[in-house]
């Protein structure tokens, strides 16, 4: 995809051409470099500037419960937010309370299906809630019919051969429940950043190895810290990222050693019916004669 900057005038299929009037971001090649950070914007501005389909995306907003504050129309939100995805993504994968996040199922963008119910298990939440302590977070696996899944990726080395081989009868996938503490305290100090809602790098791996194969782009709109991109780029694969918060898109920078993209130049929205001189419509062209 070419990183285009609409300037031009551009003549439409009646033949009318279209003059500039407002502007619009220009799209983002998703492989101009192996990460690519935005400036910090919402999500739906991100997901308009992605022109090509990606392999995976990963959604991980606030969860409408605890931190990040509540929305009261945090499902119509949601869902939004599914729709503009699975018009740019083959696999995207969803994250959030069970509770909440189940409500999503009735009302898949079309052409998507549910691929798995995922569920990260972590034992270590140090809530101080009298009766059950939260121990798990939701992620489902949305993807467009028909997008492939890569269960090889989990394969040892020596299964790896028997598979390619031939040998191998079956790909044994790997368990929906990924088990993994929350990084809190003394856990996962070296990982953690400061960003009150950081997922363990263990949590999206499993993900993006499923979903992707080398060399393929993976878009994470809500990176936070931006442990999408560290996954990424140690698995070989392309990223961007963005984050609706300054302070975040600036920890994800250092986290990862990449300075954002600056955007290209706004690209204009075309205004119609316009005519053309050089191609006129026939209405026009009947003008000119009779002006002749
Ligand atoms: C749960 S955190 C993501 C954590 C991330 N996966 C990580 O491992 O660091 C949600 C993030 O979404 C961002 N966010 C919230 N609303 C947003 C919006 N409308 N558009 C883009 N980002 C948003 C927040 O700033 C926050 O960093």
């Amino acid at each position: 995809m070419q990183a285009t900057t609409r300037r031009a005038r551009k003549t439409g299929s009646s033949g009318a051409q279209t003059t500039l009037l407002e502007f619009e971001p220009a799209a983002i090649p998703p492989a101009a470099g192996n990460t690519i950070i935005f400036p910090p914007q919402d999500v739906f501005d991100t997901l308009k500037q992605i022109r090509e389909p990606v392999a995976a995306t990963i959604l991980d907003p606030w969860y409408n419960k605890g931190y990040g504050g509540t929305r009261p129309d945090y499902h119509e939100w949601l869902c939004a937010v599914l729709k503009e995805t699975a018009r740019v993504s083959n696999h995207i994968f969803l994250w959030g309370f069970p509770q909440i996040v189940h409500k999503a199922l009735d009302y898949l963008p079309k052409g998507t299906k549910l691929v798995a119910w995922l569920t990260w298990y972590y034992k270590n939440c140090p809530s101080v809630i009298r009766g059950w302590r939260s121990a798990q977070l939701t992620c489902l696996h949305i993807s467009r019919n028909k997008a492939k899944l890569y269960p090889e990726n989990f394969l040892n080395h020596a299964q790896k051969e028997r598979f390619e081989n031939g040998k191998m009868r079956f790909v044994p996938g790997p368990p929906s429940v990924i088990e993994t503490s929350l990084l809190v305290g003394f856990v996962g100090r070296k990982e953690q950043t400061g960003h009150p809602s950081q997922k363990p790098i263990k949590t999206i791996e499993p993900l993006v190895l499923m979903a992707t194969k080398e060399g393929d782009t993976v878009l994470d709109p809500f990176c936070g810290s931006g442990t999408t991109g560290v996954v990424c780029r140690d698995l070989g694969r392309r990223a961007i990222l963005c984050d609706a918060s300054e302070e975040y898109t600036r920890m994800t920078e250092k986290r990862l050693g990449v300075k954002r993209s600056t955007l290209p130049e706004p690209a204009p929205i075309l205004a119609r019916d316009q005519p053309s001189k050089r191609n006129p419509t026939r209405r026009t062209r009947k003008m000119v004669r009779k002006r002749k």
